[in-house]
């Protein structure tokens, strides 16, 4: 099969449409005929020699695909699943290639008339909103969430999940535009970060109470604006490092305010908890997809042989929403 292969960690002319060994199914997984996959921030780190996969993962980038079973491996037989079902996945890597193997536990049926470019864009937003904002920071109907990066494929899916589950949401985006297609996603209020401070604005917006829940893709530089910005009993899930590693955290601001700060990665969870997400997703989330209340937001297709095309788009940051690659 032919594969983008990172030939040396640097800038997205590194990417390469090579020939590669098939991937071979293992016990419990199955081998999809790649039609999309999705353009991830993680790819460019990874491009970069910044976040290599985990032990045993496919050493090609691709964190999602869209495609039909092809083949299944030793003891999926009984698994619910067939050779030619079309199925969206949750992918460890590999997913920018013809073929890709993924356990079962992490495969998504394609939802009814939904074209596979479409497809492509659900697993890992769906999977990461759905993990963080409601299996770890348990939002509730009725609570408020601010979501950084709202015009990001993540942001877009939050604010559309939050809203759809009765939550009153918040932004930040890089301007008016991306903050007009965050109202249009359900979005009730949104903060140009580049000319407002948002601590303020989401306790303005709040009437001085705070946001339940953040939904953080910044890290260090936003921490302290993170705590500033949450209610009594609020969480703060930090899901990205866009702006660092590290910074100080105001444990006396944490203590008085009973707050709690989660921070996870879904790349490296065991399988185990990858299948009992992707389950939870199938539950909660898929409905609303199929009911077309959340839908995915495609900026723009580009042909998975030129990837390198995708990364420049999303370095640039230009795009709303997912950048999906076709074959
Ligand atoms: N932990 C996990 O399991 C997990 C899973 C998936 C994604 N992620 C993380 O989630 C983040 C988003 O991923 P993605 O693939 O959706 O990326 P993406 O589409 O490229 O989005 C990144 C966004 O960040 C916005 N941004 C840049 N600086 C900002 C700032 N100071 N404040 C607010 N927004 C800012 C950019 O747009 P504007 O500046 O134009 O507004 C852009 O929309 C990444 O950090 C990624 O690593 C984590």
């Amino acid at each position: 099969m032919h594969a983008i292969v990172i030939k040396e960690p640097g800038g997205p002319d590194v990417l390469s449409w090579d020939r590669v060994p098939d991937p071979r199914p293992a016990p419990g997984e199955v081998r999809i005929d790649v039609a999309a996959s999705a353009v991830n921030r993680a790819d460019v780190s990874q491009r970069q020699g910044n976040y290599p996969p985990p032990k045993g993962a496919s050493e090609y980038p691709g964190l999602e695909c869209a495609g039909r079973i092809a083949e299944l491996g030793p003891g999926t037989e009984d698994s619910g699943w067939s050779v030619g079902d079309e199925v969206c996945a949750l992918l460890t890597g590999g997913g920018y290639a013809e073929q890709v193997a993924v356990p079962v536990g992490q495969l998504l049926p394609v939802p009814d008339g939904m074209a596979m470019a479409d497809a492509a864009a659900l697993p890992e937003v769906a999977c990461t909103v759905w993990s963080n904002v409601f299996m770890t920071a348990g939002l509730r109907s009725g609570e408020t969430l601010l979501v950084h990066g709202g015009g990001s494929g993540i942001g877009t899916f939050a604010i559309q999940l939050a809203h759809a589950n009765g939550a009153r949401v918040l932004t930040t985006a890089g301007g008016p535009e991306k903050l007009r297609r965050c109202a249009e996603l359900g979005a009730d209020a949104g903060i140009d970060y580049r000319t407002e401070d948002f601590a303020a604005r989401a306790k303005e917006l709040t009437g001085g109470k705070g946001v339940d829940v953040v939904l953080d893709i910044m890290g260090g530089s936003y921490l302290e604006g993170n705590v500033r910005s949450l209610a009594t009993g609020g969480r703060l899930v930090v899901i990205g490092l866009m702006g660092g590693r590290s910074a100080a955290l105001d444990l006396g601001r944490m203590l008085v305010k009973r707050l709690s700060v989660h921070a996870t990665t879904l790349r490296s969870r065991p399988v185990e908890e990858k299948a009992a997400i992707v389950a939870g997703v199938r539950e909660h989330v898929w409905p609303l997809i199929a009911r077309g209340t959340v839908r995915p937001i495609v900026d723009r297709t580009v042909p998975l042989a030129d990837a390198s095309e995708a990364h420049r788009v999303m370095e640039s940051s230009a795009h709303i929403g997912k950048i999906v690659l076709t074959r």
